[in-house]
């Protein structure tokens, strides 16, 4: 494919450049991000136990290892925004991967899908994904993903959010848990359901082929005064798998697009202001290609720029059930059986 020159770009792309960085700080959602994959790749690691040690009922039942970490920052030098001294992680050892899920997937390792991810979501501008990278740890050399640990004051999985509405009604809270949500968690999650951010997630959902996006793999921002619901996307292992995502039904956001509710089953259109993004981010190509190459096939790499060309070129997220079965096989890399 000829390679664009980032100079001669097509006046829509310079305009929308233009535009995306008059919006970026509104949309930003982490602070000071470079910062803390700085703390996270080189501070020092203490992994306190798994989350569920840590948190008991708090996590759910789930399938791979993870494990609560504090990352304190090596040198003085690297000073977190806030004034806090460590980041708390979640620590993703290869070794803790399910093997049947790999087999499932067709994949060899989820890691380093946790950390491009990240990066996706960065190069896109979209803030989805917290602050994530890839890191050796321990005298044994273990490989896996570290990923900031949102708060849990401020963010909460489904079960969470759940369960916070129930000790609204009794008093079982855990400390840092907020006393009460603002508003029922049902309406709240209806509301989440028709803002562009969770239309945002459907679409890095289907860029980066995730068919894992269940209510405990989005984290909902609990706190909603005067602000615009937001969600946050974590656990990323199971992305850039075709035969995942092919095999198994739409969830979360992508199943939201199936909805007789949405004006044109199985897509929904995407505002100017994410198309732009998506315009800036094709213009910077190589930028992303370098966190990809290691890890994905060139045709896998060509896929994932199909996808954001199509959506481009159609403004509309589209769940694989619309596409036919000859753009599968061209955006995804196979077709639904
Ligand atoms: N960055 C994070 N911030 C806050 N909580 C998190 C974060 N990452 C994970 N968690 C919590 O830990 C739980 C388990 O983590 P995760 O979903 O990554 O594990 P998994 O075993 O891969 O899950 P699955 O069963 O969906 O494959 C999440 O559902 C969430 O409650
Ligand atoms: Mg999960």
């Amino acid at each position: 494919m000829m390679q664009q020159d980032p100079i001669m770009r097509s006046p829509s792309e310079h305009s929308a450049s233009e535009r995306v960085s008059k919006t970026s700080e509104r949309i930003s959602t982490f602070d000071d991000k470079e910062r803390i994959c700085e703390v996270l790749t080189q501070g020092s690691v203490e992994v306190l136990g798994s989350l569920r040690d840590i948190l008991g009922d708090l996590v759910k039942p789930h399938t791979n290892k993870a494990d609560f970490a504090e990352v304190t920052p090596e040198t003085s030098l690297m000073v977190i925004e806030g004034g806090s001294e460590s980041v708390y992680a979640v620590w993703k050892p290869c070794i803790g991967e399910s093997k049947e899920m790999l087999d499932r997937m067709g994949i060899t390792e989820m890691y380093p899908r946790e950390a491009i991810s990240f990066r996706v979501s960065e190069h896109f501008g979209f803030g989805l994904v917290p602050p994530t990278v890839t890191r050796v740890i321990g005298v044994e050399g273990v490989y896996g993903s570290l990923q900031q640990f949102m708060d849990l004051g401020d963010w909460g999985t489904n079960s969470q959010m759940e369960r916070l509405q129930e000790s609204g009604r009794s008093p079982s809270r855990m400390p840092g848990e907020p006393e009460q949500l603002e508003q029922e968690w049902d309406d709240y999650f209806d509301e989440i359901t028709r803002s562009l951010r969770y239309k945002v997630l459907a679409l890095f959902d289907f860029l980066t082929l995730n068919f894992d996006r269940h209510g405990e793999n989005i984290l909902y921002r609990r706190q909603i005064e005067n602000q615009q619901p937001e969600v946050v996307a974590i656990d990323n292992g199971c992305s850039f798998s075709p035969l995942g995502y092919l095999s198994y039904p739409s969830t979360g956001p992508s199943e939201f697009l199936n909805r007789p509710t949405q004006r044109t089953a199985g897509m929904a259109d995407l505002p100017l202001e994410v198309i732009d993004r998506l315009l800036v981010g094709r213009s910077k190509k190589e930028e992303l290609n370098i966190y990809m190459a290691p890890h994905l096939t060139n045709e896998e790499i060509a896929r994932f720029w199909s996808r954001v060309d199509h959506v481009i070129a159609n403004k509309k997220v589209c769940s694989k059930d619309v596409l036919s079965p000859s753009e599968q096989i061209r955006l995804i890399g196979g077709a639904i059986r």
